[in-house]
């Protein structure tokens, strides 16, 4: 794992988008795994503005997303369809055929899971993996306990993942209680994973997720497993972690990020 530590949000977003950006330049069939959430939407924004004003060519990206409610229909207001469609895929020249959620409304949610497995797999697996941390510790929704081994499943939402997201339903209490989650296990065998976590509100559970014990009650925490993974983050998020220091060194010497200061 490589913690980058970026002034402000600002930035910390700008340097996530130039790593997707050069990843889309480079191999233009991209398969990128999506996240959703506050944290996102000014990066989306940015990517939107780099297809406007830099041609960055999203026409043969695939795209899967982390997660959906159970229960909510496509067109819903606060379905991850919805806010994937409302911030990233109109503002930019993705055949929306490429793009994939899991399904919140189904007769059979196992078989659907299996599906999205399968249809990842069918596409080569996910190159880039871009995920946000939640405040219980969550990547996508897996909440404390998920299995690092955890496929693409549904899974009970606690009530801190409750509280952080019922606010941004029209009535807080119509929130789903359940969601389907890609699992731990599928977000660790994305070649890459990119991380972005910004806010003093994120940064106990950062330096929980980053330098404290791999455990499945810290579900982000098996993020120190994996070969490839960078968390790009701002001072505000940064504040709890011992190594502050040492990340900071690592951005501003090592020649893989010359390019990127
Ligand atoms: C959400 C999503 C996650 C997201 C996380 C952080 O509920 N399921 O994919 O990364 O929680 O959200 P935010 O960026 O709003 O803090």
């Amino acid at each position: 794992m490589e913690v980058i530590i970026r002034p402000d949000n600002g930035e910390a977003v700008e340097l996530a988008a130039r790593v997707i950006a050069k990843e889309l330049r480079e191999k233009p069939t991209l398969v990128l795994g999506l996240a959703t959430g506050n944290t996102m939407e000014p990066l989306y924004a940015r990517l939107a503005q780099m297809h406007k004003k830099e041609k960055l060519d999203f026409s043969l990206c695939r795209t899967f997303n982390l997660d959906e409610y159970v229960g909510l229909a496509e067109t819903h207001k606060n379905s991850y369809r919805r806010y994937m469609n409302e911030h990233l895929f109109s503002k930019i020249n993705i055949d929306i055929r490429n793009t994939h959620l899991p399904h919140g409304i189904s007769d059979d949610h196992d078989s659907d899971c299996e599906k999205y497995e399968d249809e990842i797999e069918e596409c080569g697996g996910i190159d880039l993996q871009l995920l946000s941390i939640g405040k219980s510790g969550h990547i996508g929704f897996n909440e404390p306990l998920s299995a690092f081994f955890s496929r693409t499943r549904v899974k009970a939402l606690t009530p801190m993942t409750i509280a952080q997201n019922s606010p941004l339903f029209d009535r807080p209490e119509e929130m789903p209680k359940r969601a389907i989650t890609m699992g731990v296990g599928t977000i660790l065998e994305a070649k890459r994973i990119v991380t972005l976590v910004v806010g003093g509100a994120k940064a106990e559970i950062l330096a929980k997720a980053v330098e404290g014990p791999v455990t499945s009650m810290v579900s982000a925490s098996a993020l120190q497993l994996h070969q490839k993974c960078i968390v790009i983050t701002d001072e505000k998020a940064a504040a709890n972690l011992q190594g502050r220091d040492y990340y900071r060194w690592i951005f501003e010497n090592e020649p893989e990020w010359e390019e990127f200061r």
